[in-house]
C-alpha cells in the first residue's frame, strides 16, 4: 500500500496525476483524493479484520458522495452522527443494514427516520435518549435496535479536544450505569450490544485495549444474565502518519483487538474514519504574497482557516510539499491564509521554498479537512477532486459567491 504523493520529473502527483494540471482545471483551493489509497486503506483493515467484522467508515471524517459511494461499493458499513449524514449514505447507496448512529444529541426526526429506514444500530448515550428512543419505536411499531454507549474511563493519551472515554466526557454512559439500564425491561428495545469510542488519532493501541477488555467484560456479566447480546462496536481513532509519527497497521489494530476478544462470541464493529481517509487527501493552494515584519517570514496562501481549520484548532502539523521539487532546503517561515485572525496559520517556522505564485500542497487533508470546513470570511468553499488510476473527476464543485447567500434570499 503506497503512499500516494511523489515527485516525478520534478512535478508532484498523486497516483498518476500531475497536480499542477488539477490546478489548471480547477484553480485552487482545492481538495484531491487517491480513490486507490482509500480503498486499498479499506481493504487492508477489513482484511486484517476479518469477516466476523463490520468496517464501518466514519461519515464525520469526509462525508462527499462520491468517497461515500465508493466505500458502499467496496461492502462498508457506515458511522453517522445525524441525519444530514444518514441521508447521504443513503443517496450514495449505503446499506442501511450496515450503519450504526452514534452521538449525544439524537433529535427526535434523526431516531424515527434511522428507525424507518431500519438501520443497524442506534449507540445510545444516555437514559433520556433511551426512554426517547424506546417512545418513538413503540409509535412505528418496531422494537430500536440498541447499542449503549458506555464510558470505558481509559485515557487515549490524545489531543484533550478529541479525547472522548475519560470519566470526565460528555460522551457514554458509565459502566455501572449501563448495567442497570440493561438488566431494565424496555420493551421497544432490543439490546443487541456495547458500543465505546475513546478517541481519536491513537497512536498507541494500548488504551483500545483497555477499553475493549472493559467491553468484554461487561458484555460477559450481561450475558451471564441471560440478556442476548450479539456484538461489541469498539469505535474508531487509528491514529495516521502526519509528520514523523508510527501509527499502527491494520495488522496491529487488529492483533489488539484479537488479543482483547479471543473467544468471544460476539462480532466486532469499527468505525474508523482518519485511518482510512486521511492520508488519501492532499489540499492545494497557491503562494499569494511572501512578506516579512522584520523578525518573521510569512508565506500568504489562499487556503485558509475555513478551509482545514486543524492546524488552527489543536495546533495540528500538516506536512506542505511544493508542486515543483525544491532544489534547497528553504528558510523558516509562518504559512498563513488570508483570514482576518492569527489562528489563521497552517505551519509555523516551517522550512520551505515558496514565492509568490508557486503552489504547494498540504498533507493529511483527506480527514476532517473539507468536512470541517466553513464560509467564513464569505469565503466559498473548496473544490473537490477525486483521482482513481488513469481518470480524474471533480466530485464537488467550487462554491459560487451565488451559494454564499442563496440561503439568504427568496425567503
Ligand atoms: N466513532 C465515533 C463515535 C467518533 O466520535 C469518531 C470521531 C469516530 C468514530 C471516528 O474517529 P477516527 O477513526 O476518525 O479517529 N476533528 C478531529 C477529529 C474528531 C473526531 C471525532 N470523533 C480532528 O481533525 O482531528
Amino acid at each position: 500500500m503506497s503512499h500516494p504523493l511523489h515527485y516525478r520529473h520534478g512535478e508532484l502527483c498523486l497516483d498518476d496525476t500531475r497536480l499542477a494540471d488539477l490546478v489548471h482545471a480547477h484553480g485552487t483551493p482545492t481538495y484531491v483524493y487517491s480513490g486507490r489509497y482509500l480503498q486499498e486503506r479499506y481493504q487492508a483493515f477489513a482484511h486484517a479484520l476479518g469477516p466476523n467484522t463490520l468496517l464501518c467508515y466514519a461519515v464525520k471524517a469526509n462525508s462527499n458522495l462520491h468517497l461515500l459511494g465508493l466505500l458502499a461499493r467496496l461492502g462498508a458499513g457506515f458511522d453517522i452522527v445525524s441525519g444530514g449524514e444518514l441521508e447521504r449514505v443513503l443517496r450514495a447507496g449505503g446499506d442501511p443494514r450496515r450503519i450504526v448512529f452514534s452521538g449525544v444529541g439524537k433529535s427526535r426526526a434523526e431516531i424515527r427516520r434511522a428507525l424507518e429506514v431500519g438501520i443497524f444500530c442506534l449507540n445510545v448515550e444516555s437514559a433520556a435518549e433511551l426512554e426517547r428512543v424506546s417512545a418513538i419505536a413503540q409509535e412505528l411499531g418496531v422494537q430500536a435496535p440498541v447499542a449503549l454507549r458506555v464510558n470505558p474511563d481509559v485515557d487515549p493519551g490524545t489531543h484533550p479536544y478529541i479525547a472522548t472515554g475519560l470519566q470526565e466526557s460528555k460522551f457514554g454512559i458509565p459502566i455501572a450505569e449501563a448495567e442497570t439500564l440493561y438488566a431494565q425491561s424496555w420493551p421497544h428495545v432490543q439490546f443487541i450490544g456495547i458500543a465505546a469510542h475513546i478517541g481519536s488519532q491513537l497512536l498507541d493501541l494500548a488504551p483500545i485495549g483497555e477499553a475493549a477488555r472493559r467491553l468484554r467484560s461487561l458484555y460477559e456479566r450481561l450475558q451471564a444474565h441471560g440478556l442476548p447480546l450479539r456484538h461489541l462496536d469498539l469505535g474508531g481513532g487509528v491514529g495516521i502518519r502526519y509528520h514523523n509519527e508510527t501509527p499502527p497497521t491494520p495488522a496491529d489494530y487488529a492483533a489488539t483487538l484479537e488479543e482483547a476478544l479471543a473467544s468471544l462470541p460476539a462480532q466486532r464493529v469499527v468505525e474508523l474514519g482518519r485511518a482510512l481517509v486521511g492520508n488519501a487527501g492532499v489540499l492545494l493552494t497557491r503562494v499569494e504574497y511572501r512578506k516579512s515584519n522584520g523578525s518573521k517570514e510569512f508565506c500568504v496562501v489562499d487556503a485558509a482557516m475555513n478551509d482545514l481549520l486543524r492546524p488552527s484548532l489543536y495546533g495540528a502539523w500538516h506536512d506542505i510539499l511544493p508542486l515543483q521539487e525544491p532544489r534547497a532546503a528553504g528558510t523558516p517561515m509562518d504559512v498563513v491564509g488570508p483570514v482576518c485572525e492569527s489562528g489563521d496559520f497552517f505551519a509555523r517556522n516551517r522550512l520551505l521554498q515558496a514565492e509568490a505564485g508557486d503552489l504547494l500542497a498540504i498533507l493529511g487533508a483527506g480527514a476532517y479537512g473539507f468536512a470541517m470546513s466553513s464560509q467564513y470570511n464569505s469565503r466559498p468553499r473548496a473544490a473537490e477532486v477525486l483521482v482513481l488510476g488513469q481518470e480524474n473527476r471533480l466530485i464537488r464543485r467550487r462554491e459560487t459567491l451565488a451559494d454564499l447567500w442563496a440561503a439568504e434570499e427568496d425567503l
